[in-house]
């Protein structure tokens, strides 16, 4: 199989506005990124992937673009940026970017533009629908609450945008503004980024007939999924946009898109090693795991069918099919900790039993900015500390318009909100947990007195010290990476183990994904081993609540 950097590479996602502050406005920026590069140098790190930095009115904490060739004021200077990425190759590591290139901003000036009239240069870069009833042209809701549609009094008539209103999706259908995107990512590839995570990519194309979708039970709006993702035209844009925008020379940038609504087992649409599209994507396989949509309250984790039938199914599949980032969260789920183990009684154990999960599998690993230390959901945020867009939105549609109680809809947002994993990182125990010192603009959980870079730096036994170990185990020895995989005592509900190996080693993973202690299979107890690295001090036959443990196997 061939190598590159980035199979190679354990990538270190931060989400910028909540990492580090280093002017004291209480937001994230890239100065603050370059003061930590040290620490993220010695974890172990090889790359960083950024949430979007280009310029933004932030409606979707940049995810609404209004230039894609200049840094975000709050983030710094087109300067600092070239600074933050020759420090970071001085260090030898590398620079993903997100490109979100699905939607602009309103205040982009092709929107502006577009909005004037029906027969300008950027008239039809955008979805555009008249209608003459007074209605939205369908009965679509959008992503983050409310219809999918907005009435613009300019142009007399509706655009559409999947994800906010301040979020107007482009019109791939034309050439003109494909050939713009290409321009624009060629400008940053002559800045020397190493890859690109593609924001969205799987909505490139909608079915502009516009069908009115079905209302699901309880729902106001159709469920338009089937309407505007993963259709046929997407694999064409992203080919073109492959071949279009980059050329042999930069073979070695990587393409890593964002696909909802597929998991690991059909990634291969996108990522097929003949099918010349993307390296790797994002499928969500664990975004809802754990969650229970009726009662909002967390749900016992079937190992079995969530867990190991989406980690091994991964491993076991043929690698033309490609090559899969290894992840748990984003800034669009929950926190790992609290969602996929114990954020209580077993975070130690729980938060150190995933990272070995993560860090034995094939794949490109991506820790999540915080997961390191077991960062956690914030359990008392209230209403007021909230600061997603959509939870703005779906506000106004589940409980102003709809029937929903407040008390119900907090419970869901303790649940599912994606602020539970935008809270400030947790540098040390100062105020503000380190992150500035002025309030940041969202609130610090609080639990950083507890968890802290600074506190678990210290402390050989941290979440912290575990992942760096882990780390630099997973990079000495390839077998973790590349060797094959196979699964021990698969039919176990409590615990999973699998072996790891290639001609040199091999290696035996055991975990026990439980809260009781259960005994390790005989054939594995009576295999000749050596215990490498565990998260409990002592180890026995008996596997420990959440235990991990990784073995090298004596030839
Ligand atoms: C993706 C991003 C998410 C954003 C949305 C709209 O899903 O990951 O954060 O809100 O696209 O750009
Ligand atoms: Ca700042």
């Amino acid at each position: 199989m061939d190598k590159n950097w980035w199979k190679d590479a354990v990538v270190y996602q931060i989400y910028v506005r909540s990492f580090k502050d280093s002017n004291g406005d209480g937001i994230g920026d890239l100065q603050g990124i370059i003061d930590t590069l040290d620490y993220l140098k010695w974890l172990g790190i090889d790359a960083i992937y950024l949430n979007p930095i280009n310029q933004s009115p932030n409606h979707d904490n940049g995810y609404d673009i209004s230039n894609f060739r200049e840094i975000m004021d709050e983030y710094g200077t087109f300067d600092t940026f070239e600074r933050l990425l020759s420090e970071i190759h001085k260090r030898d590591m590398k620079l993903i970017m997100d490109l979100v290139i699905n939607h602009t901003s309103n205040e982009h000036p092709w929107f502006i533009e577009s909005r004037k009239s029906e027969d300008n240069a950027y008239s039809d870069y955008y979805l555009w629908e008249k209608t003459t009833d007074g209605q939205p042209p369908n009965n679509w809701g959008s992503f983050f609450g409310g219809s999918a549609w907005t009435y613009d009094e300019k142009r007399e008539a509706y655009y559409l945008h999947i994800f906010a209103k301040e979020q107007p999706d482009l019109n791939w259908e034309n050439e003109t503004l494909r050939e713009d995107i290409y321009d624009m990512i060629k400008f940053w590839i002559s800045h020397k980024v190493d890859g690109f995570r593609i924001d969205a990519i799987n909505h490139l194309q909608k079915d502009t007939s516009y069908p009115d979708a079905e209302v699901k039970p309880g729902e106001t709006y159709g469920d338009f999924l089937k309407y505007v993702q993963n259709l046929p035209k997407v694999h064409e844009y992203i080919k073109e946009l492959r071949v279009k925008a980059f050329n042999q020379s930069e073979k070695d940038i990587v393409l890593i898109g964002e696909t909802g609504g597929i998991g690991h087992h059909n990634a291969y649409l996108y990522t097929a090693t003949d099918r010349d599209e993307l390296d790797m994507t994002f499928h969500f396989d664990y975004h809802s795991v754990g969650i229970d949509t009726y009662t909002w309250q967390k749900t016992d984790i079937d190992l079995i069918n969530t867990i190991k039938a989406k980690m091994s199914g991964w491993q076991n599949t043929p690698k033309i099919n490609g090559w899969c980032p290894l992840f748990y969260s984003n800034h669009d789920t929950t926190r790992t900790v609290s969602r996929l183990g114990d954020d209580s009684k077993y975070r130690y154990a729980s938060a150190t039993m995933l990272a070995l999960l993560q860090l034995t599998q094939r794949g490109t690993p991506f820790i999540y900015y915080g997961d390191e230390i077991g960062m956690s959901n914030p359990k008392d945020f209230l209403l007021e500390d909230y600061r997603d867009i959509s939870v703005k939105n779906k506000y106004q549609e589940k409980v102003v318009e709809g029937n929903w109680s407040e008390a119900k809809f907090i419970q869901r947002l303790h649940l599912i909100s994606r602020d539970n994993s935008r809270t400030p990182m947790q540098w040390s125990d100062d105020i503000y947990a380190g992150f500035s010192q002025e309030e940041p603009w969202i609130r610090v959980n609080s639990n950083y007195k507890t968890i802290n870079v600074a506190k678990q730096k210290k402390d050989p036994h941290s979440i912290l010290s575990f992942y760096q170990k882990l780390i630099a185990l997973r990079k000495a020895k390839d077998t973790l990476n590349y060797g094959s995989f196979k699964d021990v005592d698969y039919a176990n509900e409590k615990l999973y183990c699998y072996y790891r190996s290639d001609n040199e080693n091999t290696f035996l993973i055991c975990t026990n994904y439980s809260k009781e202690k259960v005994p390790l299979a005989r054939e594995i107890q009576s295999v000749d081993k050596e215990l490498i690295l565990s998260n409990y001090e002592t180890v026995n036959e008996l596997m420990q609540p959440y235990e991990g443990r990784i073995y090298q196997v004596k030839s």
